[in-house]
């Protein structure tokens, strides 16, 4: 494979070139590989060479690669063209059309296959994979079918797609994020937007763009993960965080106090928040998010209890208040009882609450790996949708991520009115506002009281 212009394998040239980010992409690639990248990027070129020199450079005695795309079709009509022309040359090549096999010299072989027929790979052993268009695959095929096909001679896998929504591809990509962050040698991940590798003219994106409606530009040409989120109420918002790199390894700091916010389920799911706040910058850092279902107060006691943080504030939206039929005690009694002294945030309309989180989202930072749960529920709140106006409602949907955005929503409340007594309370105390100027009171500042 070629690295500056077309190379010499084995006294064989292979006529690819590649352009400068995906030899970027054969540079760094280790055993796992995660490519996200627009459309037209050239990823089905780059993942067929990229195999191509993998098993072509296989120590094993007779490597077998493996090209999988969503389907057995896509797989004939895309890429069998491309292997021919970059394999073609190859002297001794073989191509089996019926069976979609690249027979190689020295025993060596690269089957194209579909995700939906990819069961026939079960029992084979595979040096090298390529999972191309990972979004629309099935998400079990991975952990049941290629993991473990490549574990005896620890083959490698590489994903590769354009982003389909919040599903297993930006799993992986999460993962691979992770693990990159953590120092393992083992993982690498690019993300290529057409707005930043300048592959596509830029009069060609604007035509695209319009005819695309906005969120299908963005899935399509900039890599978004919310893009097929239409209706979510943070996933923009989130989108950022992602690209400021403020969903990364956020550890607990044993100086600063952790303040915790509850959604609490009677019948459903209870989901936690975790945070810490820095007062000099105003950054918000989740640093963890716990949910369960099912289970008694005690329970959730006990997990934050198990946990090694140092709490300040317990947020609970008003209904803590309320008084349980059963037991004649509300919540709030029972969890000082437990040792908790919860603070009750200011009741509001969702909508108010909602605005809260959209202005606190800006100065949080997450924990990638401990807040991936609360942080999929984030972005997949969205509007309910109405089938007979055929048209978004101006309220929630309520479903399994309605708890993890409930709970976020009484911490975004919780922390500005926490914010807001300490702003009153140093103002008062010092009678000059945060910039200096005295405070005056006057009948009309009286008015406001
Ligand atoms: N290194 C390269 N040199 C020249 N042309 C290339 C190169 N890489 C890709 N191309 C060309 O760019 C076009 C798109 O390539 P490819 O099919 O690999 O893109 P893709 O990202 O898989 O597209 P899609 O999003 O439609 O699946 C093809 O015409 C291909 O021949
Ligand atoms: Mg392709």
């Amino acid at each position: 494979m070629a690295k500056q212009g077309p190379r010499s394998t084995n006294n064989v040239i292979i006529p690819y070139t590649p352009r400068p980010i995906q030899r970027d992409f054969h540079k760094n690639a280790k055993r796992f590989n995660v490519a996200v990248a627009h459309r037209r990027f050239g990823k089905t070129v780059m993942a067929i060479n990229h195999l191509l020199r993998d098993i072509l450079l296989c120590q094993h005695p007779r490597p077998q690669g493996a090209y999988i795309a969503p389907t057995y079709t896509a797989a004939k009509r895309i890429a069998w063209a491309y292997l021919r022309e970059y394999a073609g040359v190859i002297p001794g090549v073989r191509f089996n059309e019926a069976e979609l096999r690249c027979d190689l010299p020295d025993d060596r072989k690269i089957y194209l296959l579909g995700g939906d027929s990819a069961d026939s790979l079960r029992g084979l052993f595979l040096d090298a994979v390529i999972l191309d268009e990972y979004a629309d695959m099935n998400s079990r095929l991975y952990p049941e079918v290629i993991r473990p096909a490549i574990s005896d001679r620890l083959g490698s896998c590489t994903w590769i797609g354009t982003p389909r929504g919040s599903n297993q591809f930006k799993e992986i990509y999460d993962y691979a994020i992770q693990q990159e962050e953590a120092g393992h040698k083992d993982w690498f991940s690019m993300i290529f937007k057409a707005s930043e590798t300048g592959i596509l003219k830029q009069e060609e994106l604007d035509a695209a763009r319009e005819i695309m409606d906005e969120s299908q530009y963005q899935q399509e040409f900039e890599c978004s993960w919310s893009a097929a989120l239409v209706g979510s109420y943070y996933a923009q918002a989130l989108d950022l965080a992602e690209t400021d790199k403020r969903v990364t390894n956020v550890p607990y700091d044993p100086n600063l106090k952790v303040s915790v916010s509850f959604d609490l389920g009677v019948a459903d799911s209870t989901a936690i928040w975790f945070c810490q706040e820095y007062p000099r910058t105003g950054e918000i850092r989740l640093i963890d998010y716990y949910e369960a279902s099912g289970e008694g107060l005690h329970h959730y006691v006990k997990e934050l209890n198990n946990r090694p943080y140092h709490y300040d504030k317990f947020y609970f939206p008003h209904d803590v208040m309320v008084r349980e039929l059963g037991s004649g005690s509300s919540r709030y009694e029972m969890l000082l009882g437990l040792g908790m002294r919860p603070t009750v945030v200011a009741k509001l309309k969702v909508q108010d609450g909602i605005e809260a989180v959209r202005g606190l989202l800006p100065r949080c930072w997450f924990d990638r790996q401990k807040c991936a749960e609360g942080l999929k529920f984030l972005r997949n709140y969205h509007r309910a949708w109405d089938a007979k106006r055929n048209d978004w409602r101006d309220r929630p949907n309520h479903d399994h991520s309605s708890h993890s955005a409930d709970a976020f929503r009484y911490l975004a409340v919780g922390l500005r009115d926490h914010n807001e007594d300490d702003r009153m309370t140093s103002m008062s105390r010092s009678q000059r506002m945060s910039d200096g100027r005295p405070v005056i009171l006057t009948d009309y500042a009286d008015s406001f009281v």
